[in-house]
């Protein structure tokens, strides 16, 4: 018989342990996981032959999602344009105006259109088991949500990204998040290799921004990009980006050995793309199960340090992937 708390009462002599807070994500291990030879050879070895991958090509996505063909992506992160006119409000991330790059090229058509369509193709051209993270402020998410719900997505997750600052404002709350949807072709195949024992749905990341370096305004942590593809690709897998910006989708991709493929519309953004690409070599972010471990152990320590402390002990004091 069940207890009021879900045990099994009538167990005879199960001893049960004592439940340790924040124990389980101390001792967690993913399923998934591919030592860095092994990602290398994963990565060499893939090819996606229906396009060229690990470019970019500078087009409109939609004339180009009309010429991919069906099925051929394993992952999308797609950071669109947020239909509003942004060039004020560059000018308070970036004091110096001639640091910013001219770049945000605008929607012409209506927004809720202009989503409607590019979210249609986007669902054709992933594989069956793929998944999209859309990014969206709250301005437009009913247009995202509406786009997804016609696309024929299934919505897994509604993701907070929250960061440290927003654009000053006198009369309002400081808007300092962001919606990302995680969105699946097909709620019953899509690929999810849990990286974490209790992966919430708001991330803490910070945005960074580093005085006198030319950018654009709108440009993602990399932070926040391989978060996504680590949790929901394998190396040698092609991540797609309709919305390239400054190519952090596939600086981050080339990082952590997948291979990238986007659009980007505006053309002034090559060099500084092609810039930001060529400084990362393949694989140099990709780190191996030891250091992912210890990763995952130093942030439980700091989050639970009873827990942390009653690991150590049943450890003997080891801490690396094989305690
Ligand atoms: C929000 S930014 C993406 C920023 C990017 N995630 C990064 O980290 O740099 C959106 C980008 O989409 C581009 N864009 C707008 N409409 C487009 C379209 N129809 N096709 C391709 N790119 C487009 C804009 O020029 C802008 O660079």
């Amino acid at each position: 018989m069940a207890d009021i708390m879900g045990g099994d009462s009538n167990r005879k002599g199960s001893r049960r342990k004592k439940y340790v807070p924040g124990l389980a994500c101390i001792k967690f291990s993913p399923d998934d996981y591919w030592s860095p030879d092994e990602a290398q050879r994963l990565y060499e070895g893939s090819r996606h032959p229906s396009l060229d991958q690990d470019t970019i090509r500078f087009e409109d996505c939609i004339q180009g999602m009309e010429r991919m063909l069906p099925n051929t992506v394993d992952l999308v992160v797609a950071d669109p344009p947020f239909g509003i006119d942004f060039s004020g409000k560059e000018a308070v991330y970036n004091r110096n105006q001639d640091l910013v790059v001219d770049s945000y090229q605008e929607v012409d058509a209506d927004y809720g259109e202009f989503t409607e369509r590019w979210m249609a193709l986007l669902h054709k051209v992933m594989k069956p088991q793929a998944t999209a993270y859309v990014f969206s402020g709250w301005n437009h998410l009913e247009d995202v949500l509406r786009g997804a719900r016609l696309g024929g997505f299934t919505t897994i997750n509604h993701i907070i990204w929250k960061y440290q600052f927003g654009v000053f404002t006198k009369k309002k709350f400081v808007t300092s998040h962001y919606h990302v949807l995680l969105l699946a072709k097909d709620p019953n195949k899509y690929y999810f290799n849990k990286m974490e024992h209790y992966p919430l749905d708001v991330w803490d990341i910070k945005r960074k921004y580093k005085a006198g370096e030319a950018k654009n305004g709108t440009t993602l942590p990399l932070e926040v990009v391989k978060r996504c593809i680590v949790f929901s690709s394998k190396p040698g897998d092609l991540v797609f980006d309709p919305f390239m910006g400054m190519g952090t989708t596939a600086v981050a991709a080339k990082g952590i050995w997948r291979h990238f493929f986007g659009f980007e519309k505006n053309e002034n953004l090559k060099h500084l793309i092609d810039e930001r690409i060529t400084k990362i070599t393949p694989g140099e972010e990709y780190a191996s199960l030891e250091e992912r471990i210890r990763e995952i152990r130093d942030e439980a320590r700091k989050k639970y340090p009873l827990a942390y402390k009653v690991f150590l002990k049943e450890s003997g004091g080891r801490i690396d992937a094989e305690s």
